[in-house]
């Protein structure tokens, strides 16, 4: 198998930059690839702000922070990439943005470099179109915070050979991460069931059977403290599946088979609101909002990993 030594993740965005400390944690230099040196700009300071969080929950002492930002380089050269082992790709989720990309990115780095994209849901097959050696690229599909959540689904393409799905898996596991290696499908699996969650939260909205401050208290107190720790086929055993059975029986007919975002999404969306990113979502993070939400996140988060991990 290839040694891993040098990772790149191209896009300083939501998922880049904190995919660059995940690797920088267990030692790894890192080099963080980004067209726009502003997006570059603002990864450094919200990599300052996550490493604050992780110095106050005593995961790591200030010097070791220092270490692990210090592994962390950044640059707007592609040609700054040509001597990665492993990249993670987490630009712009659009199909010809990726391609142009991967042809670019093709000509700088090694013949075998094992590439991954982290794709929300685009085909793995469809990207590997613009990749030379399209048997060394997969899916790495991180979630957000990256260097918190401990899912990370390894898709398959069609051409993603056995032993890259698996190198992947190994880069995975050497993070302390969960990975799951999976076929190619539209959204792969975590966002099939999030997506569900998200068309019928606003099918609900969109009823007037509650408020989406209603809908994220049910979720956060009841169904995700205990998808925390199990499964829906895990939750079903335990509720007994002739109850579950049942209940399916009379609820589906009534749940929400929508086949395009509407309702309070599209209205944010039509006012230009995209969420902590630019100041307002479904609620509003203007004034240091934004800083402060992500950073009671991470607290949460990482006091969760706790919870169920231990100090692994
Ligand atoms: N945000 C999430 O919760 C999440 C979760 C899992 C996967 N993803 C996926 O990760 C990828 C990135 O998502 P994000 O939320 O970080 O996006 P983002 O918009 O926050 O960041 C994308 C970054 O990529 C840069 N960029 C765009 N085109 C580029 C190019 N051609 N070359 C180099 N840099 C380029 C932008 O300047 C930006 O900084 C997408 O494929 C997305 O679907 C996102």
């Amino acid at each position: 198998m290839r040694e891993i030594k040098n990772i790149a993740i191209a896009g300083a965005g939501t998922m880049g930059y904190s995919m660059a400390q995940a690797f920088a944690k267990f030692g790894y230099p890192v080099k963080l690839y980004d067209l726009f040196p502003a997006a570059l700009e603002k990864a450094k300071h919200l990599i300052a702000i996550n490493q604050s969080a992780e110095v106050e929950a005593g995961n790591l002492t200030a010097e070791e922070s220092e270490a692990l930002c210090g592994r962390i380089t950044f640059t707007a050269d592609l040609n700054d990439l040509a001597d990665t082992d492993f990249l993670v790709e987490a630009i712009l989720e659009k199909l010809d943005v990726k391609h142009s990309f991967y042809r670019q990115l093709s000509e700088v780095v090694a013949e075998d470099a094992i590439l991954c994209s982290n794709t929300s849901g685009l085909s793995i097959t469809k990207i590997a179109e613009a990749v030379k050696n399209p048997e060394r690229f997969a899916g790495m599909h991180w979630m957000n915070p990256p260097h918190i959540i401990p899912l990370i689904e390894i898709i398959r393409g069609e051409k993603t050979t056995e032993e890259t799905a698996e190198i992947v898996r190994q880069v995975a596991l050497g993070l302390k991460k969960k990975p799951v290696v999976i076929k190619d499908a539209p959204s792969f699996v975590l966002n099939r069931l999030q997506q569900a969650i998200l068309r019928e939260s606003l099918h609900i909205v969109e009823q007037g059977i509650a408020s989406p401050e209603a809908i994220d208290d049910v979720m956060k107190y009841a169904l995700g403290f205990r998808y925390a720790c199990f499964g829906p086929f895990e939750t079903c055993d335990l509720g007994g599946l002739d109850i579950h059975y049942n209940i399916s029986k009379y609820t589906w007919p009534d749940l929400c088979d929508a086949k395009a975002p509407f309702g309070l999404i599209q209205d944010c969306i039509d006012q230009g609101k995209l969420g902590v990113k630019n100041g307002a979502g479904f609620y509003d993070y203007s004034d240091g909002k934004d800083d402060a939400v992500i950073k009671h996140r991470d607290e949460m988060f990482l006091k969760l990993s706790k919870c169920l991990f231990g100090e692994e």
